[in-house]
């Protein structure tokens, strides 16, 4: 990676158009909200029960929650594993050494100057930190939780576990949730809106088109983009663990 002035400039400059996030960071963000949404929807207000009339399956609300649960860990092994491997701009490389900024630019964001980054900004990087972090967590103790409703649901790694232990991780699923993931998002949700509405900056449209306003002076054009097969062989790697733990169930 080449790009090592992290902060490039401020909105005062003459500014281009330059490709920042690729197709798959993209991708895995409004998936990550969508799935995110669903598992909401799917535990806490139930209701997505239905039939498949031509196969005659009945596909029951918790069987969507953990469809889309372990669609949410495929998607966070990918994200790690494009944090070493991908494109610079979502390098954890790049992400720490923009969080090391994290005091001085947080004492600068009350100033009217904008400061521009190429990846994410300092406070940024550290929220994605966090996001992953929390998800993992979420998603993981998913796997060893049990629901015994009308419909009994168990996470494919429940049964290694005692039931007492099972039902201690489900209540914790369901508390992280409550007082860490929201809490979490909600910052996130919020600080997007702060930086479009405050500081007038939009990060939000830079992740429907990958593109950024960036000075022109900026040596961006040293950005990487990691190739369509690497996303491909890493995506294979993350669904084939998933499928593993799948599978154990069976065991
Ligand atoms: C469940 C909901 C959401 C989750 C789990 C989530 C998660 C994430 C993650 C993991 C990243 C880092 C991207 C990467 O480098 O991989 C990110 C970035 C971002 N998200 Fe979200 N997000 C959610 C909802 C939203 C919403 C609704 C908005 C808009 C209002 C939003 C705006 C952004 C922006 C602007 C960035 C880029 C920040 C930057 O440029 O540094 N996110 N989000
Ligand atoms: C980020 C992803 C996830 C979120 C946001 C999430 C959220 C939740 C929430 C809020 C509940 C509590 C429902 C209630 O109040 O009764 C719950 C329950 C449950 N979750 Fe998840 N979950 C996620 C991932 C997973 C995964 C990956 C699995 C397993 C593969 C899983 C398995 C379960 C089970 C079995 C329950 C039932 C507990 C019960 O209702 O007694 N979850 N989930």
């Amino acid at each position: 990676m080449n790009i090592d002035n992290i902060t490039i400039g401020n909105k005062d400059e003459s500014l281009a158009k330059v490709p920042v996030w690729d197709i798959w960071i993209r991708l895995s963000h409004w998936l990550l909200l969508i799935l995110v949404s669903l598992c909401y929807y799917t535990a806490e207000i139930g209701g997505l029960n239905f039939r498949i009339p031509m196969l005659d399956i009945m596909i029951v609300n918790m069987e969507i929650h953990l469809f889309s649960g372990l669609s949410i860990l495929i998607i966070l092994i990918f994200r790690i594993l494009w944090g070493f491997f991908g494109s610079d701009s979502s390098s954890f490389l790049m992400m720490i050494k923009s969080a090391k900024h994290f005091f001085s630019y947080i004492s600068n964001l009350s100033k009217k100057k904008t400061q521009l980054h190429i990846g994410h900004n300092p406070a940024g990087a550290i929220s994605v930190f966090v996001i992953i972090t929390v998800l993992l967590v979420q998603a993981s103790s998913g796997l060893f939780a049990q629901d015994d409703s009308f419909f009994p649901t168990e996470g494919p790694l429940s049964h290694f576990i005692s039931v007492e232990n099972s039902i201690a991780i489900t209540n914790f699923h369901k508390l992280w949730w409550e007082y860490i993931v929201i809490f979490v998002i909600g910052i996130h949700i919020t600080a997007s809106l702060f930086y479009l509405i405050i500081k007038k900056q939009n990060l939000i449209l830079p992740l429907f088109n990958g593109k950024k306003k960036l000075p022109r002076t900026a040596n961006y054009k040293t950005l990487k983009f990691g190739s369509t097969k690497l996303a491909i062989t890493l995506l294979t790697i993350a669904l084939s663990i998933i499928i593993i733990i799948i599978n154990l169930k069976y065991i």
